[in-house]
């Protein structure tokens, strides 16, 4: 419903005519009255066309509040009431959706309004763009330059309290959906005689105001600044308060600003220190002093605000003091020094003041760019606001070199608003072969062309003037002028060829006139080739470079020796010219919006509307030629392609594709609208409609049909999306439900099987159990039985034990009982008869007696003292047992030990051989313990002592060990001979009985073995080493009865002779070696019938068979 109220066009409630386009009779007056009729009523915008009129209200206007922001954003430029917002507006969605950079550009007399304007446009554009902490601080970036520029390069002026002195161009930057990305600020040419200078009613820059009335005592103390205006020759007194500016007020928004857009502490605190070396430059005086050359030479008045100034900027005194007073002139390889005269020394202050603060001016700006530029890299989109000082016209030829270049900047827009709009259009008409009438306007290219033409120009000739040799002064150069442009219609001189001026005397001789767009201007000469030089002393700007401030220091570059350049500057009118020159070209590339604004009077005050003042400015702005313009003309073009792209949707023949030439489909289309045939036209490659009404005509019908046929692409694609997913889900629908058929008849399979089982189980589990039961029950039945059984008989025969055990224990406590009582009726008895310990000690003493009584009878029962006898006596005490023993064993020893004392050595060694014996023979051979009992006698047969024998004894000279008669065993048939057997230290001999003739020797190195049998016979055998001397006649068998001695004799004299263990075997079976055989000798069991005697008989050629009995 709210939306029922707002005015849907602008021609709602109109007061007047909002359009100029539509003012009818239209002429001067009726433009007049139509702008003084809303001006009257509060409405101070209004169009021609696209282009806004604003008339400066001089009052504050309730119509800038962010309502009305939100009123104005995006709508159509006709639908509401002209306002700076709806300009704004379409700027900046053309910039967003079209794609197309903008500029914004405003133009105006001074004080009619271009600034605050602009700012309008920035906080419209910052309050409709993209939002967002990034966004917001950027917007907040680029609205807090405005104050600190403001403040450094506006001043109070006869037309403007708040006059911008500086020419100011500012690219905002956005991305591609129109958020900000930051900006790019240019100024153009400073006022900087405004420094040292102001006219009177005027003020310096607004800066140096603020300081002395807003900074602390303290701050002021830091600066060397006193808060007194009147203590500083640059500020002009009369008018250092302005009605309605708090300039303290002032001072804390530009340094919130200041910190705001990015300044650090440190830089804030060094601009502020420069403004005040430049505001206290100002004070330093100079007086003159006579040379004895006779020349003048100027001396500085008071050095005190000298030196403070050198404190303040960290300059060496001396370096600025001589800077002052010489001037130093460098000539290719020359330097001359000069000094200055108090005229020249003021010039040179002055100097040093105005391009201090100007350039201060520049590199706030490059600082202010730094912070506000665009961070990314990315493709931008670009709006540019221009707003730059307006036309100047000041009374009495005050008007100086400063005026002529903002006027010329004024001269150059005009120039462009005329190609883009009133020229342009025309030729676009003319080119598309539209019908047209031809519009008169003036045409100001020629005045532009009278100040920059590059030859007859009049800043060429001021610069050809500047760089000629020869004295050079203002007057030659108007001189030049006079006789150059003489003949220009729009320049006018009291002394130029043109006889015209010759006596008019309200142009003074030193003036020139020049007729701008604007009106006539007349120029005081003086002061422009100086303020074109722009001089400064060499001498300033080094010492200015050798401050230790870092900010001054960094402002004069050309100051530091190892940079000199000797070519001179350019000067400031071409910079100017060369600047403006690429702002034009800059603007060309953009869509222009034009904002014109205004003066209603002089007064600077509100509700006064000056017929005459708003008349002359409607003139020279060419406003009524615009609507004259915009009448004959067409509101809108656009080339056939993109319209018919555009509204091809509108119509059945063109919609969606239309086949022939774009232009008849344009045709078709129009047609189809039934648009009115006058509303429009058809150019060669555009068609025009004549008015906007009509264009917002057409875009309602092609938004309502977008509406529509989006809705309809809505539709299909639902309708679309909802049948898709439809048949998607029913397929998936029935492949769900055959699966979960599947999986439900599966389920209800397995869960009818498992409680089939299930039940099966619990039948079988039961009747298992039942059986079991019952077998368990059976097997128990027999188990108790047994276990009754057993419990029963246990039960008797632990009955009958315990029966038994009671009686004899009964018994045995009768014979206790009986015991103790008989012990108690003898101790009782006897008590009287015993001492305490009697008990112990008759146990004691009997036991000694057991004792002496044991070993008494021990005495009497010793056994015989052979250590053969076995007999012991028995044991009498059955506690004696184990000494009963030992002591038997003791006297055993003892016994032994004795009996081994009687032997002499010869029966020492006999035993030593009967225990030898006993070693080889003992349990091995049966014969053995028969020769136990026989001494071992050795020489049975004496030899020495049978002469027989006594060839035999001479022939063994060696001690005999064994002489013996011994029985040869003959192997042919087993028959024994008689032989001596004699055995030697050395040897083992055989000879024979009856002769004792040797039959045979052997050493005993070379007996290998003795042989016998286990049983009780004397047979042996000496076997021979093979191949030794003795063997070739074979092994002896032999037959003795004192085998055992010879057989130990042997083994211990074969040990001590020859150290070898001599090998006896005891076998009853044996191989003997006769000659060649091997005759196997064979002992067997034999009968008794040869008596005791072992036989032996041949049995076969290997066989010798002894039968034992
Ligand atoms: N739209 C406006 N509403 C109220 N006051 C205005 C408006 N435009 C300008 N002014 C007043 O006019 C004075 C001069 O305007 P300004 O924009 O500085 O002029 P210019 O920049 O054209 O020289 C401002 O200080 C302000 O007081
Ligand atoms: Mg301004």
């Amino acid at each position: 419903m709210a939306k029922m109220e707002v005015k849907t066009s602008l021609l709602d409630d109109m007061i007047g005519v909002g359009d100029m386009v539509l003012l009818e009779p239209l002429n001067e007056d009726s433009f007049i009255n139509n702008l003084k009729k809303r001006f009257d009523h509060s409405e101070v915008y209004t169009y021609i066309g696209s282009v806004v009129i604003s008339i400066n209200p001089y009052r504050p206007l309730p119509i800038y509040t962010p309502e009305k922001v939100e009123e104005y954003r995006n709508r159509n430029f006709y639908e509401l009431s002209p306002h700076i917002f709806a300009l704004s507006d379409e700027a900046y969605r053309s910039l967003r959706d079209q794609d197309k950079d903008q500029c914004i550009l405003i133009t105006g007399e001074s004080g009619a309004g271009k600034t605050e304007a602009s700012k309008l446009v920035m906080s419209y554009v910052a309050a409709v763009c993209g939002k967002g902490a990034e966004v917001n601080q950027v917007k907040e970036q680029l609205l807090q330059s405005n104050p600190v520029l403001e403040a450094f390069g506006n001043a109070k002026t006869v037309r403007n309290d708040n006059s911008s002195r500086f020419g100011k161009y500012m690219d905002i930057e956005f991305d591609f959906k129109g958020d900000p990305l930051g900006g790019v600020i240019s100024n153009y040419l400073l006022e900087k005689s405004r420094v040292v200078k102001q006219p009177r009613g005027e003020r310096n820059f607004h800066i140096f105001y603020q300081i002395l009335s807003g900074a602390s005592e303290d701050f002021l103390c830091k600066l060397k600044l006193e808060r007194d205006f009147s203590r500083y020759n640059y500020l002009g007194l009369d008018s250092a308060r302005v009605n309605g500016v708090d300039d303290a007020a002032n001072f804390r928004t530009v340094r919130n600003a200041m910190q705001i857009v990015g300044f650090m502490d440190h830089e804030t605190q060094s601009v502020f220190e420069v403004v005040a070396a430049v505001l206290k430059l100002g004070n330093i005086e100079f007086k003159p002093e006579s040379r004895v050359n006779g020349l003048d030479e100027s001396k500085i008045k008071d050095k005190n605000e000298l030196k403070e100034i050198c404190e303040l900027t960290g300059i060496d005194q001396s370096v600025l003091e001589r800077a002052f007073s010489f001037r130093t002139v460098e000539a290719k390889q020359e330097k001359v020094s000069t000094t200055l005269n108090v005229a020249q020394a003021y010039y040179a202050r002055d100097a040093l003041a105005k391009n201090l603060y100007s350039r201060l001016f520049s590199w706030l700006v490059t600082r202010i760019n730094e912070s506000i530029k665009a961070q990314t890299k990315v493709r931008k989109k670009v709006m540019g606001v221009l707003d730059i000082y307006g036309f100047e016209i000041f009374e009495n030829a005050d008007n100086s070199f400063e005026q002529f270049i903002i006027n010329y900047c004024n001269e150059k827009l005009q120039q462009i608003f005329i190609e883009l709009t009133l020229k342009e259009e025309q030729e676009e008409y003319i080119r598309e072969g539209i019908e047209w009438t031809h519009i008169e306007y003036f045409n100001n290219a020629i005045i532009c062309d009278l100040i920059e033409n590059n030859q007859t120009g009049i800043l060429a000739m001021l610069d050809e003037e500047c760089l000629r040799p020869g004295t050079v002064t203002d007057d030659t150069f108007l001189e030049k002028l006079n006789q150059v442009c003489a003949t220009h219609q729009h320049f006018e001189s009291r002394m130029s060829k043109c006889s015209r001026f010759l006596n008019d005397t309200t142009l003074p001789h030193s003036c020139f006139r020049i007729q701008h767009y604007a009106g006539k201007v007349m120029y005081q000469v003086e002061g422009f080739v100086d303020k074109n030089n722009d001089l400064l002393y060499r001498d300033l700007s080094q010492a200015m470079w050798k401050a230790s401030h870092s900010l001054i220091k960094a402002l004069f570059p050309e100051g530091n020796p190892a940079k000199i350049n000797l070519k001179r500057p350019p000067t400031a009118g071409s910079q100017f010219k060369a600047s403006v020159a690429t702002l034009m070209k800059n603007l060309q590339t953009k869509n222009p919006n034009y904002i014109r604004c205004i003066k209603p009077n002089d007064k600077k005050a509100a509700h006064i509307f000056n017929d005459a003042l708003v008349c002359h400015q409607i003139r020279y702005l060419g406003l009524l030629e615009n609507v004259r313009v915009r009448r004959a003309g067409y509101a809108f073009r656009q080339a056939y392609e993109p319209c018919l792209e555009r509204y091809k949707m509108l119509c059945k023949q063109t919609w969606p594709h239309w086949r022939g030439p774009a232009r008849t489909g344009v045709e078709v289309l129009f047609n189809e609208l039934e648009i009115p045939e006058e509303e429009f036209s058809f150019g060669r490659s555009k068609i025009f409609i004549r008015n906007p009404r009509t264009l917002f005509k057409l875009e309602d019908l092609r938004k309502q049909r977008l509406e529509d046929l989006a809705t309809l692409i809505e539709k299909i694609y639902r309708g679309w999306k909802c049948r898709t997913r439809f048949l998607l889900m029913k397929k998936s629908q029935i492949v769900i439900a055959a699966w979960f058929r599947r999986y439900a008849q599966q389920k209800k399979y397995q869960k009818i099987k498992s409680s089939a089982i299930i039940v099966q189980s619990y039948i079988r589990g039961w009747k298992a159990r039942k059986l079991l039961r019952e077998l368990k029950h059976q097997k128990r039945c027999n188990e108790a039985a047994t276990i009754i059984a057993a419990y029963w008989h246990g039960t008797q025969a632990r009955r009958e034990l315990k029966r038994l055990k009671e009686e004899a224990r009964r018994k045995h406590a009768v014979a206790v009982i009986w015991a103790y009582w008989l012990g108690l009726k003898v101790r009782r008895e006897y008590r009287k008869f015993f001492r305490a310990n009697a008990g112990r000690k008759i146990y004691e003493f009997t036991l000694q007696r057991l004792m002496q009584k044991y070993f008494l009878e021990m005495k009497k029962k010793m056994p015989s003292l052979s250590p053969i006898d076995k007999n012991w006596p028995a044991r009498p005490y059955l506690f004696l047992d184990s000494t009963h023993k030992e002591l038997k064993r003791i006297f055993h020893l003892w016994r032994c030990k004795k009996y081994r004392d009687q032997f002499t050595d010869q029966q020492k060694l006999i035993y030593e051989e009967k225990l030898e014996a006993s070693e080889l023979f003992k349990d091995k051979k049966a014969l053995y313990p028969a020769s136990v009992g026989q001494p071992f006698q050795g020489a049975y047969l004496e030899i020495s002592k049978n002469p027989k024998y006594k060839k035999l004894k001479d022939a063994v000279d060696e001690k005999i060990i064994i002489a013996e008669v011994v029985n040869k065993i003959n192997r042919a048939n087993g028959k024994a001979t008689s032989r001596i057997f004699l055995l030697t230290k050395n040897n083992v001999l055989l000879a024979d009985q009856k002769s004792g003739n040797i039959k045979s020797e052997v050493p005993l190195g070379d007996v290998t073995k003795v042989s016998m049998s286990s049983q009780n016979d004397g047979f042996f055998a000496v076997h021979l080493k093979e191949g030794s001397g003795a063997a070739s006649k074979g092994d002896f068998l032999l037959s003795s009865d004192h085998l055992i001695e010879m057989a130990t004799k042997l083994y211990r004299t074969t040990l001590s002779q020859t150290k070898q263990k001599l090998n006896i075997e005891i076998s009853d079976e044996f191989l003997v070696q006769f000659r060649q055989d091997k005759v196997c000798v064979k002992f067997i069991q034999g009968s008794q019938k040869n008596g005791n005697v072992p036989t032996c008989k041949r049995k076969n050629n290997r066989l010798l068979e002894v039968a034992v009995p």
